[in-house]
C-alpha cells in the first residue's frame, strides 16, 4: 500500500482530483468507480474546476458509484445519484448513458445486483476505484461482521453509520437502514484503488488499516491484498500512526 501524506482537508482533494484528472488523461475512456459523503467533495469541487477552466474532459468516461440507499429512487434529494448530479455530473461533460448506480427502487435486487456486477464487467472493468472509508472501517458498505460478501448485494447499515449518514437527512427524516452495495471482491477487481481519509474522526479507522492483518471485522484491511492501493490522507487522519 502505497501512503501520500498532505497537510488538510484542501490539499487532500487537489491530490486526489489530480490523482484521477491523471487516470483520465492517460485512458480518456477510463471505468472509474465513485464514493459518495463528505470525504470526496472537495475533490469533486476541484474536478468540475479542471473542468471548467483546464479542459478536463470527461465525454468518455463511465462511472460506477459504489452504493445506493435501499428504496430511494433517482430523484430522491437524499439518494447518492442525485449528490453524484449535484456534486459532479451536472456540471461536467459526462453523457447520461456512462452513469450508472445501482437502482434503489428495484423489485428484484438479486437481479439488480447482478445487472450492476454484469455492466461493470461487460464494460472491462474498474480502471480506477476511488474510496472513502467508514469510521469503523467499512468500505463501500460493507459493514464489519463475521463474513462479508464478495459480489453487489443489499446489506444493513450499521447503527454508526445511520447516526454518521443523519447529517445528510432533514431532521424528520430517516435514514434508510438498507443499501445496495458493491461487495469486496467486485471492490478488489478494480485496477487500481484510491482510498481517502480525512480528519481526526478518521485515525483510529487508519490506525487499524496499518495492521498487516486481514479481518472481516474490519473490511478495509482487505484492501492489504490488493496490489495497487494508494491512500491518500491529510494530518489529522494519520494522527495515531
Ligand atoms: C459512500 C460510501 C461510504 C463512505 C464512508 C465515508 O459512497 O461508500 O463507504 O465512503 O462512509 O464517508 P464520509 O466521507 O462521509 O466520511
Amino acid at each position: 500500500m502505497r501512503l501520500i501524506f498532505t497537510d488538510n482537508y484542501k490539499m487532500l482533494s487537489l491530490r486526489a482530483a489530480r490523482y484521477l484528472a491523471g487516470q483520465i488523461e492517460l485512458k480518456p475512456d477510463c471505468n472509474l468507480g465513485l464514493p459518495t459523503g463528505s470525504t470526496p467533495l472537495g475533490m469533486y469541487d476541484v474536478l468540475v474546476r479542471l473542468h471548467q477552466e483546464e479542459g478536463l474532459s470527461l465525454a468518455e468516461v463511465s462511472t460506477f458509484n459504489l452504493d445506493e440507499y435501499q428504496g430511494l429512487g433517482r430523484d430522491h434529494p437524499r439518494s447518492y445519484y442525485n449528490y453524484m448530479k449535484e456534486n459532479l455530473f451536472q456540471h461536467v461533460d459526462i453523457k447520461e448513458e456512462n452513469i450508472n448506480f445501482f437502482d434503489g427502487t428495484a423489485e428484484d435486487i438479486e437481479q439488480e445486483c447482478h445487472r450492476f456486477e454484469n455492466k461493470i464487467a461487460a464494460s472491462g472493468g474498474i480502471d480506477l476505484m476511488i474510496l472513502g472509508i467508514g469510521r469503523n472501517g467499512h468500505i463501500g458498505f460493507n459493514e464489519p461482521a463475521e463474513e462479508l460478501r464478495s459480489h453487489s448485494h443489499l446489506t444493513e447499515l450499521a447503527e454508526e453509520t445511520i447516526k454518521a449518514n443523519q447529517r445528510f437527512f432533514q431532521e424528520e427524516e430517516e435514514v434508510p437502514g438498507q443499501a445496495l452495495t458493491m461487495g469486496m471482491g467486485t471492490i478488489l477487481k478494480s485496477d487500481r484503488i484510491l482510498l481517502l481519509a480525512s480528519g481526526q474522526s478518521k485515525a483510529w479507522a487508519v490506525k487499524e488499516l496499518m495492521k498487516k492483518r486481514v479481518s472481516p471485522r474490519f473490511p478495509a484491511s482487505f484492501l492489504r491484498v490488493h496490489p495497487r492501493v494508494t491512500l491518500l490522507i491529510d494530518q489529522e487522519a494519520a494522527d495515531k500512526i
